[in-house]
This record gives C-alpha cells, sequence and structure tokens, in this order.
C-alpha cells in the first residue's frame, strides 16, 4: 500500500482500488529531538532566571522564561519538518516563522496544567525534556481509562459520532509538538516525587497566511 499526501488530500492504493481522504481541523505535529540537541536544551534551560508564570494557565510553581534566540537555533532543523507537514495538511507554503516567547516548565507531584490555548500567537510547541521513570512507572500501573499520569492531551469540541476529536499521549523526552494556537491541551498530574519538565514556544507565522482576513482601506477582505 502507497500513499501520498498534499494539501489535505491523502490517496492511497489497497490493490487495484484507490481513494482519496480528506484532512480536517487542526494539524498536531509531532516529532523526535535528537539527544544532544535536547541536552543543549536542558543547558539552556538551567540558565533560566525569570518567572513566567504570571503568563501561563500552569497550576505549576516553576515556569522560566529561557532564551528565546538560543532555543530557536536548536530546534530549526525540526521546524523544517513542520513546513513539509504544513504544506502536507494544508496546502500552504510556510515561509518564515518568529518565536514570541519559550519558557521551560518543572512540573512536580500534585502539579498540572488545566485544559488552555495560547494566545498572541499563530502556533505553539511543546517539547519533552524530562520524563522520570518514576512517572513511567506510575502510567504502567494506571488501572483506569485514558492515558493516566502526566498525560499531554490535546482536544477540539465534543465527543461526535465518527469523529476523532482527542488525542492523548504517554510522552517521552525528546517528543515535540507544534500545534495551532487555538488547539486546547492539558497536561495531567502525577504522584511521583520527581520533576517532569518540557520546553513551550509561541510563534507568530510572517508571511500572508489565508486563516487571517487582511485589512485593506481600513476594510476587512477576505
Ligand atoms: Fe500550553
Amino acid at each position: 500500500m502507497e500513499a501520498t499526501t498534499k494539501g489535505g488530500e491523502s490517496k492511497e492504493q489497497v490493490k487495484e482500488l484507490s481513494f482519496s481522504m480528506y484532512h480536517w481541523g487542526p494539524l498536531l505535529f509531532k516529532t523526535k529531538v535528537k539527544k544532544e540537541d535536547l541536552e543543549a536544551l536542558k543547558i539552556i534551560c538551567k540558565e533560566s532566571t525569570e518567572n513566567w508564570s504570571e503568563n501561563l494557565a500552569g497550576i505549576i510553581d516553576d515556569e522560566m522564561k529561557i532564551d528565546s534566540g538560543k532555543y530557536t537555533k536548536i530546534i530549526t532543523p525540526y521546524l523544517k519538518a513542520y513546513k513539509q507537514a504544513y504544506f502536507n495538511w494544508y496546502g500552504l507554503e510556510l515561509k518564515a516563522v518568529e518565536i514570541t516567547a519559550a519558557w521551560v516548565n518543572y512540573m512536580k507531584s500534585g502539579e498540572s496544567n488545566p485544559p488552555h490555548i495560547h494566545h498572541n500567537c499563530h502556533l505553539s510547541s511543546t517539547l519533552i525534556t524530562e520524563m522520570p521513570d518514576e512517572i513511567r512507572q506510575e502510567q504502567k500501573d494506571w488501572k483506569g481509562t485514558g492515558e493516566g499520569p502526566a498525560a499531554l492531551s490535546f482536544f477540539m469540541g465534543n465527543p461526535q459520532n465518527f469523529h476523532t476529536n482527542s488525542f492523548a499521549f504517554q510522552a517521552e523526552p525528546g517528543d515535540f509538538f507544534i500545534f495551532p494556537w487555538n488547539l486546547t491541551h492539558s497536561v495531567s498530574t502525577f504522584k511521583s516525587n520527581v520533576v517532569r519538565s518540557s520546553v513551550a514556544a509561541n510563534f507568530m507565522i510572517k508571511d500572508n497566511n489565508i486563516f487571517e482576513k487582511k485589512k485593506e482601506n481600513g476594510k476587512d477582505k477576505a
């Protein structure tokens, strides 16, 4: 079976039969950051001194602003992959994105990130930097439904028949997600006395895009 995807249309072939599927909704992108890049990122996080919590929804004491220039240098290769995904999903070329803020979340036992979206940006992201074994064990021991402790969840609207409206992950170090600013997401709490860390960043798309109306002579233009 061979699959090609372009502009929200995915074409596949099973024996002599071919069919198309049409992508809807937000592009949720995930890639894996290399070990050396992850280590470099942790060093940048250690240099952070400014608490960023008052700008954020997290029920987390230590959310620290990090150097967005240094962060951008590390993640630039991965943004190239995102641009490819963006083209495949939306059928649009993404020429330039600019980071607006980056911060590290040091999530401890009992802390969580309630369902939220990110304002004043087009895209947001999260990159898992540390997920201690104690949390992995909590997830293995989890008897309930869903992805359990420290789960990273994305969802939109209410569940409807024959719709996919959520994705949840037991994310690992190096997992890097990029998604539209208005895609609701959350991180569940955990009980172990350890620290789960992740780096979040917001981006503006610099080129014109079809998702925003342009103002011309003070009037809205579609
Ligand atoms: Fe977030």
